[in-house]
Order: C-alpha cells, then structure tokens, then sequence
C-alpha cells in the first residue's frame, strides 16, 4: 500500500467516524466500575462494609485510596468531588480523620491487613501541609502492614506544589506522581480559571525526577471552551519534551447539572462532538508518532512503562483511577467520597464532607451507599472491563472460567446489531471485538452489556 493509499485510508475513516458521532454520541458512563456508581443505593451501609471487610483473606495485599477534596482555588471544569480552602485548620481536622477512619477500618479487617499500593488523589494531596503529610502517613503504616517496596502514586497541582513538598512525599515513599497540565493556552486557561504556564510544570518534573519520585503522567484535556486542535498540539510540544512515561488524555466531561460550578464555562465556548473528535483524533496521531503506545481509550504511554506492558498482555485493568495495573481484590477508600470494593461488592463513603466527619467523629465507618455484586454483575463487569481495556472479549471463554450462561448476553449481542452494520464492533464465534473505527465508541459497545443504564443515562457525560 503507497503512503497516499494509506493517507487516504484514514481520511475516510475519519469521515466516516464523524458521520457516525452524530448518530451515536450520548451521554454514558466512563466505566471505571460495573455496575456504576450511579447505581449505588444506600441500603449499603457500615454494618454491610464492616462485614464485607471482615472476610478479606489475610494474606490478601489490598490497595488504599485516599480522597483529599481541597484545592488552592476551583478550575471551572473541574468534575472532582474538591472545594478551594485556604484554612490550613480545615485540612489538619481532615487528616485527624483519615487516620481514625483508618484506624476503624484495622478494626473492621481485624488485622494490619497487607497493603502494596496507595494513592492519593483528589482534589489536590499536595495541599496537605508536609507535617500532616508525615502524620498521615504515620498513621496509615500504623493501620496497615505496607509490603516492602509499595507504589505510592499521587495527583498533584504543578502551581501549588513546592519543593519542600516533594521531599515529604519522596521522604515517605512517593514513587509514582501525576501532575494536572490540562492545555497550556493562555485563551484556554482563562476561560476555565486555570493559570499554569509550561514553565510551572516543568519545574514540577525537575523537582520529582530530583527526588527520585520515578514515574510521570501528564493529564491533558480535549473539548475545553476555546480550545482548538492547534491549542492541543502545541501543548504537546511543550510536554512531550518532558518525556514523561504516562499521558491522560480525557474528554471534558460537561456535566453542569452535576457540578454546578461548570454553569461559570461558557457553553457556547465549547466544541462540538465532531471538533472533539477531530481534537481527539490529532492527539492520539502525535502522541502515536513520538513513540507512545495508545493504552486503553484515553491513555499513552511509553512502550517500557508497565501500563504499555500490562495492556500489551492482557493484563490491564480499570478502576475509580482510570485505568491501572493493580489487580488487588480489595480496594479501601478512605476519606470523604471515596469509593472501596471487595470481592462482595462497592462501598462508597458520604460524599458530604460535613457528613464524613460526622460519621468518623462519631466512631463509625462513613460508608453511605454502595451495591452488594450478584453474579450476573460479576460477569458483565469482566465483559465490560475486558472491552474497556483490550477491545475485545471472548463471551465463551467467559463461559469457560465462570460457569456457562446460555442467553445471558444474548440481549446485549442484539443490541449491538445497528453496531456491527455499521462496522464498529465484529461478533464471530462468540468473541466481541471492537474494530478501529469502534474505538472511539467503546462505552457505547459496554452500554449494550450494561442492564442497569436506562434510568441513569443522563447522569454522565458525552461519550466522544
Ligand atoms: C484530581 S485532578 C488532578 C490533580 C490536580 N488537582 C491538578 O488539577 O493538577 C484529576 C484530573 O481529572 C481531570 N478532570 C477534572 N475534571 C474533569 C472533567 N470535567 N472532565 C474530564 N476530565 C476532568 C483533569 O485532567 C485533572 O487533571
Ligand atoms: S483540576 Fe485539580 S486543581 Fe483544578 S479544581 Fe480539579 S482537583 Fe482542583
């Protein structure tokens, strides 16, 4: 095939992919979890948690999720459960918490159980004062055995972070940090109240590489009000210099009934689904090119990263994080909002802050909804988690390893019909694939798995 073919080739495909968002775009979830947390219902509780925790293997290695909701000020996009604070009284009452919820949850495990992973997240952890960041992990060592050499991964804002910082977190094993990017445009960065030039992150990377925190991801966005292709690909000049090993690349998820906050964005600003796209579309070519392996729907990474590795052999998964290589069981969330899971089933804490604190002053695990998991859950979770991630499932070798299913996916392979005539999705011989031109339309294809949606479709955001 000459270059022109080729060129050609994927022109029309781009083409025919932008036909197809206007007939196909909608609003559904990012399944980060099967079912969603949509579906949570509050007749999970603490004495539900307290029981699922209880039966945790002991010699199981769990992960920790820790949930910091502060930030320095509020970007207009942002979707995260957070508030900007500049008490520093606030934060040390919140991690006076987070060791007692910790401390609660020993209790409810009956162990220290093995912990291999932590992340922090948010919000923003770097908000977190470095003597409370030392009291905090104190605490969490002291509830949990850590293995010897755990990933420690945070999420960190470039413009608060500090260098002294960094030390702390280094000092207490950081290991893995992802810092906030989004796109580096002036006219972008106003128009969502984020001001962050190049250079801050920059500075960022030098500290962290300086203080052998080993790993870097980048988040960017698409689909931002103002942003233009030409915005998102020098963007990527600026960052790719970094050579960092991960890349984000999310979609903005425009979700103002949600996050009122988003109502300060200028609806008007915003791109539409085909300009997202073809936003979508220019990154994953640059990031390709400069030697990026594309991981899952909106990840790149470096073709000797682990999550390049995992993704190349099957073994990538997806959490509340996104997608990852951890394949822990049991994920405790700790902190307001945070979501845990067990083999059982999901819990989620209060979303409230005010709530959170309540429960835990109050001595009780701040568990407020969640979803007990039946088996049918358990098989189209492994479906919908095996498209998200490799693009492709075999339904009978699902069969095989969980016990046979006649006609359970029966429904969704119809539901799928106007997708296999329309060339996104194949389904031979009892394997669903997702074909190049699905890609993009991968939750669409985990919709049709998905028997819990129809009363929670306009909760999330736009698929493209
Ligand atoms: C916890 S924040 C990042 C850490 C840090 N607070 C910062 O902003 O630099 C996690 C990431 O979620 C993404 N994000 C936030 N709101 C979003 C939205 N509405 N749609 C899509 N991605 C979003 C952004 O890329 C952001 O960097
Ligand atoms: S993107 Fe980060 S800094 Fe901005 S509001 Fe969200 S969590 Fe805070």
């Amino acid at each position: 095939m000459t270059l022109a073919h080729a060129v050609c080739g994927e022109t029309q495909r781009a083409l025919r992919a932008a036909s197809l968002i206007g007939r196909y775009d909608a609003n559904l979830p990012r399944y980060t979890s099967y079912p969603t947390a949509a579906q949570f219902m509050p007749d999970v509780g603490p004495g539900e948690w307290e029981e699922w925790l209880a039966v945790v293997p002991a010699d199981e290695a769990a992960s920790l999720y820790v949930h910091i909701p502060f930030c320095r000020t509020l970007c207009w996009y942002c979707a995260c459960n957070t508030r900007a604070v500049n008490r520093s009284a606030t934060i040390r009452s919140y991690i006076d918490l987070l060791i007692e919820e910790a401390r609660l949850t020993q209790a409810a495990l009956g162990r220290r159980q093995r912990v291999a992973r932590l992340h922090l997240g948010g919000g923003t952890p770097n908000m977190v004062a470095t003597d409370d960041l030392d009291r905090l992990f104190a605490g969490l060592r002291e509830a949990f055995a850590f293995v010897s050499e755990p990933e420690i991964a945070a999420e960190l804002d470039p413009s608060s972070l500090t260098r002294t910082w960094v030390r702390a977190a280094a000092r207490n094993g950081l290991s893995r940090a992802s810092l906030g990017v989004q796109d580096l445009s002036p006219r972008v960065q106003q128009a969502v109240n984020r001001f962050e030039p190049f250079e801050t992150v920059s500075r960022a990377a030098d500290w962290l590489s300086a203080a052998d925190v080993g790993s870097l991801n980048l988040d960017l966005m698409y689909g931002l009000p103002l942003q233009t292709r030409d915005d998102l690909l020098t963007t990527l000049d600026q960052v790719t210099t970094l050579r960092p090993a991960r890349i984000a690349l999310f979609g903005y998820a425009h979700v103002p009934w949600l996050k009122p906050h988003q109502k300060l964005i200028n609806e008007a600003d915003l791109p539409g689904p085909a300009e997202r796209f073809a936003q979508s579309q220019a990154a994953a070519a640059y990031l390709t090119d400069a030697g990026y392996q594309a991981v899952g729907l909106d990840h790149f990474a470096l073709p000797e990263d682990s999550l390049a590795i995992a993704a190349r052999s099957g073994r990538l998964h997806r959490n509340f994080q996104g997608y990852t290589t951890d394949d822990a069981a049991t994920l405790i969330g700790l902190g307001a909002s945070s979501i845990g899971r067990t083999t059982t089933g999901y819990a989620q804490n209060h979303t409230i802050e005010r709530d959170w604190r309540a429960a835990v002053t109050e001595g009780r695990l701040p568990v407020a909804r969640g979803l007990a998991l039946t088996q049918d859950d358990r098989r189209r979770a492994e479906v919908i988690e095996r498209l998200m991630c490799d693009f492709s499932v075999s339904l009978a070798e699902m069969e095989r390893s969980q016990g046979p299913a006649p006609d359970r996916f029966s429904a969704a392979l119809t539901r799928l019909s106007p997708l296999v005539a329309d060339g996104l999705v194949v389904c031979e011989n009892d394997r669903v694939s997702v074909t190049d031109l699905g890609r993009p339309f991968v939750r669409l294809i985990c919709a049709a798995f998905d028997t819990s949606l129809a009363p929670a479709t306009g909760r999330h955001g736009r698929m493209i």
